[in-house]
């Protein structure tokens, strides 16, 4: 028999190639919980490299009804929602998450990642056009490019030149104009209020992705569409469950026609095994938790103006962030791993981060603050962050 070439050859060299430019990733491993003082690859280390922002991940109130679920329905859904796995909590979970986002209705999905490719590809056809943040999420591009739609970028926040594609397609073809919330790489806020007048003007579809401004923005963290006082002018609000909330999963909230639409035809809910119970069990505890204690978004953004502020007066570029997300962009991607490795031989954990995850000249190391973090925490962080800066010739 002749020698088997492999045929996935090129995967090594892609890899090797990774190495050679120093921008190869390990996995860290978390051995105990995703908390603000935890212990990743044996050594214990602030925590800033989570989505944990209100710390809920370990709350015993999610903790003890995640337990009680388990103990009355068992570990798993057994089915698709379609079929046999739409269970009374997720109902109850998809009622209160209406009444969160004030919409009449939802509908949830395993990820934010399904909620948003779902639902892309699930109301556009490739007669369609999506006009489309440069920066939004991959979860929007791949649903994007799944509805087969027409892909039209506009540069970062730039309501102008949106409006400037939208004006130029034929009246009568369907338009998705979308934007992030909260942009995951720089911590900016999309043109909200913006994209929704030329919406508005052009008869677009309006989506906006609040992955990471639920739990975080408006009131109860309700996300960017009530932070900006934009309810009715949205027709699609996307929002995760994995992040601020703590748990996993996404959600899609809007029209009940949007929703029923969405029960029929959204992919990953037609053909993905809905939560366990003790998942929606622990979200609808989370939103308990929002509605009961306002306190946990103050602290998280007390404890956010504290950390920007020290990271700033160090020196650092920490860019055009308005939430919890601070990145401090260094440019060069191995030097921006090199920081993040060194912070983390010194005690803090923030993630390096580089193409093609942000532009190439781009590259960053990204802070997250949680409500959970002391402030002795973050000093000692941003003593670090000063230290190790200056050791590699990135502040003066
Ligand atoms: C902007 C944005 N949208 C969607 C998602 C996907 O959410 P999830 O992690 O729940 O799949 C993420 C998370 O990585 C995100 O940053």
């Amino acid at each position: 028999m002749a020698l088997r070439l492999d045929p996935l050859a090129h995967l090594a060299s892609e890899l090797d190639s990774l190495k050679h430019q120093g921008l190869y990733r390990r996995l860290r491993i978390l051995e105990g919980e995703q908390s603000h003082k935890t212990t990743f690859d044996h050594r214990e280390v602030v925590n800033l490299s989570s989505n944990n922002y209100l710390g809920l991940t370990t709350h015993p109130k999610l903790r003890e009804r995640a337990l009680e679920a388990i103990r009355q329905l068992g570990v798993g859904s057994g089915s698709v929602r379609s079929i046999a796995g739409t269970m009374a909590i997720h109902m109850e979970l998809e009622r209160r998450l209406a009444a969160f986002k004030k919409t009449e209705a939802v509908v949830v999905f395993q990820s934010g990642f399904a909620a948003n490719a779902g639902t892309v590809a699930a109301v556009l056809t490739k007669e369609d056009v999506v006009v489309s943040d440069e920066l939004n999420h991959a979860s929007i591009i791949d649903g994007a490019r799944l509805s087969r739609a027409t892909i039209k970028v506009f540069p970062h926040k730039d309501a102008g030149a949106a409006r400037k594609i939208v004006k130029e397609l034929p009246a009568g073809q369907r338009k998705l104009l979308i934007t992030d919330g909260v942009f995951s790489m720089d911590g900016d806020l999309g043109a909200l209020p913006e994209l929704c007048a030329v919406a508005e003007e052009f008869g677009c579809i309006m989506m906006v992705d609040d992955a990471h401004a639920s739990g975080v923005f408006g009131a109860h963290g309700s996300g960017t569409v009530d932070h900006f006082g934009m309810h009715g002018r949205v027709d699609i609000q996307v929002g995760t469950l994995s992040k601020a909330l703590g748990a996993l999963g996404g959600y899609v909230a809007g029209s009940r026609t949007l929703i029923e639409f969405l029960y029929h035809r959204a992919r990953p809910f037609l053909f993905s095994t809905s939560h366990p119970p003790a998942v929606a069990a622990a979200c609808i505890a989370a939103l308990d938790v929002l509605e009961e204690d306002p306190t946990i978004i103050d602290r998280l953004w007390n404890n956010t103006r504290f950390f920007k502020a020290g990271l700033s007066a160090l020196g650092f570029n920490t860019g055009l962030s308005e939430s919890p997300i601070t990145p401090v962009i260094i440019g060069d991607g191995a030097l921006a791993m090199k920081l993040s490795d060194r912070l983390f031989e010194e005690g803090v954990f923030a993630q390096g981060i580089a193409f093609p995850t942000v532009a190439r000249d781009k590259a960053r190391v990204r802070t997250i603050v949680t409500a959970t973090h002391t402030r002795d925490e973050l000093q000692f962080a941003l003593d670090v962050f000063g230290k190790v800066g200056r050791e590699l010739g990135i502040i003066a």
